[in-house]
């Protein structure tokens, strides 16, 4: 049930949440591994997206991510809080919501209420980012913050301790199916460092041209969670596609 009604109220009483920090992660498939695939709904069928929500059950992949856009913050529209909600019941596996949408405390308590485990907002889509972070721990969610390529780190640097999730635009938000952009990685590192240095928890992820050629580099950079969108849907063996993303990633942890 969700206690927010006023934001300004929860800010008050909202204890700080601070995420623990990343620890190995259990794959079914695969014992133990570091890395979180999340693969990403935008590349699915829609017209059979219960039965593409088995696929992902049915893999290695431990998230769901589910990329909304409005048409304003990006060139592109998806779905909203109902699409979400009606797909709720097809997986137990973390829904993990980037909303790619302006202005998007307008919409954290729908999105909550959809039944979303991260939220997961744009730095360069609301001036008040601090207050949104907050509003999304009070809607009982975690929080996330994402940057597009070309944001630097140090712009969300006072509320990184606020965070559970950092997602780094590997790409320009929008569309699937793109090339990575490989400047953008140094911003994963730098991120994991920032974390282990003050001793934050949020996770590290990156969002877009994640596939077995550049699973490594995102990895070797200190990513903790890949969204993977057409790499993922486009494989025919799902669930084999999954296991080797996360053995490509073990071994470049291992480095
Ligand atoms: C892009 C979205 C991504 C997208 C990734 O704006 O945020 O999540 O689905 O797709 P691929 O993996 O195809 O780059
Ligand atoms: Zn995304």
């Amino acid at each position: 049930m969700l206690i927010c009604t006023c934001p300004y109220n929860t800010m008050l009483s909202h204890k700080k949440q601070v995420a623990k920090a990343p620890e190995c992660w259990y794959n079914r498939n695969m014992e133990h591994s570091k890395l979180i695939l999340a693969p990403s709904v935008l590349s699915a069928d829609f017209s059979r997206m219960a039965e593409e929500l088995e696929t992902i059950n049915h893999s290695a992949s431990k998230w769901i991510h589910f990329d909304v856009m409005d048409g304003r913050f990006v060139p592109n529209i998806t779905f909203g809080p109902k699409f979400i909600q009606d797909l709720k019941p097809c997986s137990s596996l973390v829904f993990d919501t980037h909303l790619m949408i302006d202005e998007p405390e307008n919409y954290v308590e729908l999105f909550a209420r959809s039944g979303c485990d991260y939220i997961t907002v744009h730095a360069e889509a609301t001036v008040h980012l601090h207050r949104v972070l907050q509003l999304i721990h009070s809607c009982g969610c975690k929080a996330g913050v994402a940057i597009v390529p070309s944001t630097p780190v140090c712009m969300i640097e006072p509320v990184l301790e606020s965070c559970d999730l950092v997602l780094v635009m590997t790409v320009n938000p929008g569309f699937g199916g793109q090339q990575i952009i490989p400047s953008t990685l140094h911003k994963v590192t730098d991120l994991a460092q920032i974390r282990d240095d003050e001793g934050y928890g949020y996770l590290v992820s990156v969002d877009g041209g994640i596939n077995t050629k550049t699973i490594a580099d995102v990895a070797l950079a200190g990513a903790d969670v890949a969204v993977c969108g057409s790499a993922f849907f486009g494989s025919d063996d799902r669930a084999g596609f999954a296991e080797e993303m996360i053995r490509i990633a073990d071994e470049a942890f291992e480095q």
